[in-house]
């Protein structure tokens, strides 16, 4: 079986870094065209930085990273410092990468690789706001029968919000980006807060990064003692979620998710419940299903294949 061709579109962010690092360290089952860096957890100049500090960290200076869009389609960026610091990788001191950044717009690579491969064998995988997939999408209509999938981090039924009562933070910093790719007709699979909230980084799984005993696992442990110090608080839980790397994890082993395929609409108007994913999740209306929304995972399977595949690098 050759490996799925897929583009990361991403915010880092710490967890976006171990979704990237899963990627990259599971070429049997993906390969990654390019990474794509948008606006999000911190100010774009900063996101492309880190998915180069992250591709070097993997030993991977030939992966090209792009720079996308530094703003949501209407509204003014928020970011998320308080959980991922100020640089959006804080914990451990990283050097500046020294690869390049690629001259073409993030925008355009999506377009350009989706016009270039054939139809149907390119997984876009956002883990950041949508701005650059629905930009693209816009840009670009004839791409959009083109898509494999779409295997997203973003949004909340059962679980609410993280950044509002109502909204993940995902789909709140670009709400009517959400609802361009909602309503895209592109095959959606979902990972809301309602599974990464199960995917908790307690200690014997953080344990379980130091004792790989190498740079990525020091690396990753020290990355998780920092961002997971903002969620243990709020929810007095016992670890925090590791939300991105779901999405790669999904790629690689689909069985380890359960979830039901149901219509889900972004919220775009409303300001108390602005970026709610509203899911028909009893299907109590006749609108038409659109998305897989995942609920469940096996916690114990996804941080044993995280550990396992970052071990290689
Ligand atoms: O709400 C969690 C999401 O927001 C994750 O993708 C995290 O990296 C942040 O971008
Ligand atoms: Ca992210």
């Amino acid at each position: 079986m050759s490996a799925r061709k897929i583009i990361i579109d991403t915010d880092p962010g710490q967890d976006d870094a171990v979704a990237i690092l899963l990627a990259l360290g599971s070429p049997d089952e993906i390969e990654v065209l390019g990474i794509t860096a948008v606006a999000g957890n911190v100010p774009l100049p900063l996101t492309e930085r880190n998915a180069r500090i992250v591709c070097e960290l993997a030993g991977r200076r030939d992966i090209p990273v792009f720079a996308g869009c530094e703003a949501p389609l209407k509204r003014k960026l928020v970011t998320a410092e308080h959980v991922h610091g100020k640089t959006g990788l804080d914990g451990p001191q990283l050097p500046d990468p020294t690869m390049p950044l690629q001259d073409t717009h993030a925008v355009d690579f999506i377009i350009e690789t989706l016009r270039r491969e054939a139809p149907g064998t390119v997984t876009l995988c956002p883990i950041g706001p949508l701005t650059n997939i629905a930009t693209a999408f816009e840009r670009a209509p004839d791409i959009v029968e083109r898509v494999e999938e779409i295997v997203l981090m973003g949004g909340a039924y059962f679980e609410v919000g993280n950044i509002t009562p109502a909204a993940e933070f995902n789909i709140y910093v670009d709400p009517e980006a959400a609802e361009i790719v909602f309503k895209s007709g592109v095959r959606l699979t979902v990972m809301p807060l309602d599974v990464t909230h199960k995917a908790l980084t307690t200690a014997p799984h953080v344990a379980g990064f130091r004792a790989m005993g190498t740079e990525v696992g020091r690396m990753v442990a020290e990355w998780t003692d920092f961002f997971e110090r903002f969620d243990k608080e709020k929810y007095g839980s016992a670890g925090a979620p590791l939300h991105d790397p779901c999405v790669i994890a999904y790629l690689i082993a689909p069985g380890m998710f359960t979830g039901r395929h149901v219509n889900v609409e972004i919220e775009t108007t409303s300001e108390l419940t602005l970026g709610m994913t509203v899911a028909d999740w009893w299907g109590v209306t006749d609108r038409p299903r659109n998305a897989m929304f995942m609920g469940g995972i096996d916690a114990d399977a996804y941080f044993a294949l995280i550990t396992e595949r970052l071990a290689r690098l």
